[in-house]
């Protein structure tokens, strides 16, 4: 579940004076006792007390009680009897104060009361799904079953106004700087971003395709080849991969393009937009943030998005256990592997929980751990502490920092990467486990100075690291060593943005497209049109993209990215509030000219009954 959001929720401007309303709720504050005022909501809860009816009223900007006495209104004191939680409400009435046995100080209008005069029922609700009065914990399909209601609750709405305040303060300062806002096409081809495309069939063209975006990406570059310098836009990408707790099939990001510039240019405007959207959540930062060598990233953290809130560094032991006779760590350095540990601090683990541990970084890809506790004396106890010399175990748990009682994992692999990135899963389960993450601290830093591209051994081809339009450093014709201009924005050990500067020749473009196996033919036909505008004159450009629901949910010290969308995806990709997605109908599936193999799916009611159950 998300944390109820820290900042600071802006007060709302008084709304005009209509039937319904002349205050919002929370409003009332500002108005004077004796007055009389409207106010229209939601019944929150209804309480009867000593012949009296109290509901607090629920409109977005918060509660005010509102108590119905039969002197006061006979009527509305009847109709009140009859009020249910949900139902839709209007309240005329006399602004009091409360006596002060009756003050509730958790309410910003905890002083106040309504004395209802007269009320409207606007719609009755039926007895909700879950309860919308109290923040307790709700199955999540339930509550996206049924978002509108779970929006209502405390917890999602200052995301929501958070975002918007986030998107308001991205336009602003880049509107400062003389970008422009430009939408892109979402019905487009292809762009690889190195996930599946969603795509759409045509009906005018029958056998074509559109694909939705991944990214803005080659159109942003167009943009700049037309010569309009500054562009950005907050733009929905859309990728069919494999979900995570922090990935969406459809999430959006702020889109920036600039031409004439370097890293630097692109990295100051950045700071100066995550400056002023983190100040807008109450976290203060200064600028130029760390920067990091993804080489150092990996070494240290085993991650590319390494969490700099908390120690648990990794640390190579190739060195000491070069001669090694434990043959485990001969194994993996014979073959050009790497030997690395964690220190995992003073931690009494039980036998079957590091087992658990084990098991954790095999998860990962690794063959297994080693696990040592440091014993006075610099004794290990340890499986394989009979393998290891006197010098060799001094010495690893002198280069981990390790004193008596400290616990020692360590992996062995022939693959160095495969190493580091097992332990950095493993540093990140330890402090959550541990509880060694800070609450309200927060680091951001750059990761730069990426290799260009990655050996996929399964594919036994070079793969970009980033996509193939990132401009390379040094030798186009040693893809092992060659760099990108790269760089990646990290917060709290998760990326929220990334970007690079560009190729602007469709010599290098071509050479790069090669080595990662995209011939002259086939880089024709799916990018023949970037190509194309390549040999036109395109300025030297670079940008970057900010994973706007990533960010968002990070501000609101959210678990999940769902909990800053309006309307998220499920961990399975699907909508549970409007069943999306769902067989259509069969003529239209004719209009397109599709024939489907799979079997018609079995159609799930979306709408009646309140609880999935009952459905
Ligand atoms: P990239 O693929 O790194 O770069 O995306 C930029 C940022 O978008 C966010 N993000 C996502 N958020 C939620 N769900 C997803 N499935 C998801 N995928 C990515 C991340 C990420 O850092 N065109 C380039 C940018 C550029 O080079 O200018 C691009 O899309 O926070
Ligand atoms: P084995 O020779 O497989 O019985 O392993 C001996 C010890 O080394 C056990 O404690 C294993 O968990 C551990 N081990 C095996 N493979 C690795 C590896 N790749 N990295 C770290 N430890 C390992």
């Amino acid at each position: 579940m998300s944390a109820p959001a820290e900042h600071e929720r802006p007060a709302m401007a008084a709304p005009r004076a209509n039937a319904y309303r002349d205050t919002w709720a929370a409003g009332a504050v500002d108005r004077t006792v004796g007055d009389e005022i409207v106010v229209s909501g939601w019944a929150h809860r209804r309480r009867d007390h000593g012949g009296l009816v109290f509901i607090d009223l629920r409109d977005r900007s918060g509660l005010l009680q509102v108590v119905f006495h039969p002197e006061h209104s006979a009527g509305a004191h009847e109709l009140a009897g009859s009020l249910r939680a949900e139902d839709v409400v209007s309240v005329r009435g006399k602004l009091v104060e409360r006596s002060e046995a009756t003050v509730n100080p958790n309410l910003p209008t905890g002083g106040l009361e309504l004395q209802a005069a007269e009320l409207t029922i606007l719609a009755r609700s039926e007895t909700p799904p879950f309860e919308v009065d109290d923040d307790g914990h709700v199955d999540e399909s339930l509550r996206l079953k049924h978002r509108y209601l779970d929006l209502r609750r405390g917890t999602i709405t200052p995301n929501i106004e958070l975002r918007h305040r986030v998107m308001q303060t991205m336009r602003r300062v880049l509107n400062e700087r003389d970008f422009l806002e430009v939408e892109t096409p979402n019905l487009t081809r292809p762009t690889p971003e190195g996930a599946r495309d969603y795509i759409v069939p045509s009906r005018v063209k029958p056998g074509s395709w559109y694909a939705l975006p991944q990214s803005p990406q080659l159109f942003k570059q167009l943009l700049m080849m037309g010569g309009l310098e500054r562009y950005y836009q907050i733009a929905r990408c859309f990728r069919d991969e494999d979900l995570r707790a922090d990935r969406q099939p459809e999430f959006t990001q702020l889109d920036l393009e600039m031409s004439f510039v370097e890293e630097e240019d692109v990295i100051e405007v950045t700071e100066a937009v995550l400056q002023a959207v983190l100040a807008e959540a109450g976290i203060e930062v200064t600028v130029p943030f760390e920067r990091m060598c993804y080489d150092e990233a990996m070494g240290r953290f085993g991650s590319d998005a390494p969490d700099l809130r908390y120690g648990l560094e990794i640390v190579n032991l190739d060195d000491i256990f070069a001669a090694s006779e434990f043959k485990v760590f001969q194994g993996a350095l014979s073959g050009g592997g790497t030997v690395r540990a964690i220190n995992a601090g003073p931690r009494g683990l039980s036998r079957a929980e590091l087992d658990e541990l084990t098991e954790f970084v095999r998860g990962h890809g690794a063959g297994g751990l080693v696990w040592a506790f440091v014993e006075q004396g610099g004794g290990w106890r340890s499986p394989v502490a009979k393998f290891l010399t006197d010098e060799e175990r001094s010495a690893a748990a002198s280069r981990a920092g390790a004193s008596e009682g400290d616990l020692l994992l360590a992996v062995a692999d022939a693959d160095a990467h495969t190493a580091a990135t097992s332990l950095g899963a493993l540093r990140k389960h330890l402090a959550a486990r541990f509880g060694l993450v800070p609450e309200n601290e927060h680091r951001l830093v750059w990761v730069v100075k990426f290799p260009m591209y990655e050996f996929n051994t399964d594919e036994q081809r070079w793969d970009p690291l980033h996509h193939p339009f990132t401009a390379p450093e040094g030798d186009l014709d040693d893809p092992e060593n060659l760099m990108s201009r790269a760089y990646d924005i990290v917060m709290d050990g998760w990326e929220i943005g990334g970007g690079s500067i560009r190729i602007n020749t469709v010599e290098v473009q071509h050479k790069i497209l090669d080595t990662i196996g995209i011939d002259e033919a086939e880089a024709g036909e799916r990018f023949g049109f970037l190509l194309e505008a390549l040999k036109y004159g395109a300025p030297p450009h670079g940008g970057l993209a900010l994973g706007l629901d990533r960010l968002v949910a990070l501000l609101a010290g959210a678990d999940s990215i769902r909990d800053a969308i309006a309307f998220p995806k499920s961990a399975t990709g699907a909508d549970p509030l409007t069943g999306a997605p769902a067989a259509v109908d069969e003529r239209q599936v004719r209009d397109l000219h599709i024939v489907s193999t799979a079997p018609p799916p079995r159609q799930e009611p979306v709408t009646g009954a309140a609880g999935g159950e009952e459905g």
